[in-house]
């Protein structure tokens, strides 16, 4: 049976992937792609962008049965609501969104649709997140620093994938202080260090560097393309169609948990 997709941020970097993706597959069909700029221009398979303000009208019409996001966070908490609404189930990709909003997401979502929502859609990132937590649990009382750097054109800061790693750090190791960059006079303490990095067009590198007495680990992931992104989600968007409603990580998909 064909799954119905439609894209939310359609002319984004990772909007543009995502449609390609669909369109390789034969149970996957593109039906609708919504984004504030280039409303109108073609997306293939006969479907054109529609306006970001039609979304509730265009889902329905269109029949949708997963809607696909990576925009902005004010655009994805509005569209997250509007397709709970209708029964269309998510995949969400944007980060940046804040505690409070994810919550919001939370309530429009439960018991209403099924939905995956990850900072980051790649399988070896996925993994990334179980390595340094084995990792943290083994090398008690290492200094932790995560290093993260992305393109220029990259809005929030550290990135999503960052974010969950010191989640995963903070829980596997009891320690609760961050900092964010470093300046100035003064020790490092307990907590575990934050560093982001904007440059040309690195698509997404992340380590975390474990070092105490006399030596160092180094967990790193380093996405070569948006590719792998984009996959993921895709395979999340085939997924998602078919759980009970709920929110779920892409761990989920992926067996892993
Ligand atoms: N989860 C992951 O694996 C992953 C991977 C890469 C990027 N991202 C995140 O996805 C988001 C998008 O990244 P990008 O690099 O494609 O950015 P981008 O700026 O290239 O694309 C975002 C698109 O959303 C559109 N948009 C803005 N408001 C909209 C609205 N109300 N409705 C529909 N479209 C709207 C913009 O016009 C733009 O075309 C970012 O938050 C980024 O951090 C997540």
């Amino acid at each position: 049976m064909t799954i119905k997709i439609a894209v939310a941020g359609s002319k984004g970097r990772m909007g543009q992937l995502i449609i390609e993706e669909v369109h390789r597959f034969e149970d996957l069909e593109l039906v609708a792609g919504f984004d504030i700029l280039g409303v109108g221009d073609p997306l293939g398979g006969g479907v054109i962008v529609s306006d970001a303000s039609d979304l509730a009208e265009v889902l329905r019409r269109s029949g949708a049965q997963v809607l696909i996001d990576f925009t902005t966070p004010a655009a994805t908490t509005e569209n997250v609501r509007v397709a709970a609404d209708l029964g269309v189930d998510l995949v969400v990709g944007t980060t940046g969104i804040s505690e409070d909003l994810k919550k919001e997401m939370a309530r429009d979502i439960d018991g209403r649709v099924a939905a995956v929502i990850s900072p980051n859609f790649s399988v070896g990132v996925n993994l990334f997140w179980k390595l340094i937590e084995v990792a943290a649990k083994s090398l008690e009382g290492y200094d932790i620093e995560v290093i993260e750097a992305h393109h220029r054109n990259k809005m929030d800061a550290p990135s999503g994938t960052a974010t969950e790693a010191v989640r995963v750090l903070a829980k596997a190791t009891g320690r609760s202080e961050v900092v964010y960059g470093r300046e100035g006079q003064g020790l490092r303490g307990d907590e575990i260090g934050v560093h982001a990095v904007r440059a040309g067009d690195i698509v997404g590198d992340h380590t975390v560097l474990f070092a105490g007495p006399g030596e160092r680990l180094e967990i790193k992931h380093q996405a070569h393309s948006r590719q792998a992104f984009a996959s993921g989600a895709v395979r999340a968007a085939r997924w998602v169609a078919s759980v009970p409603s709920g929110v779920y990580a892409m761990a989920d998909v992926l067996g892993q948990k």
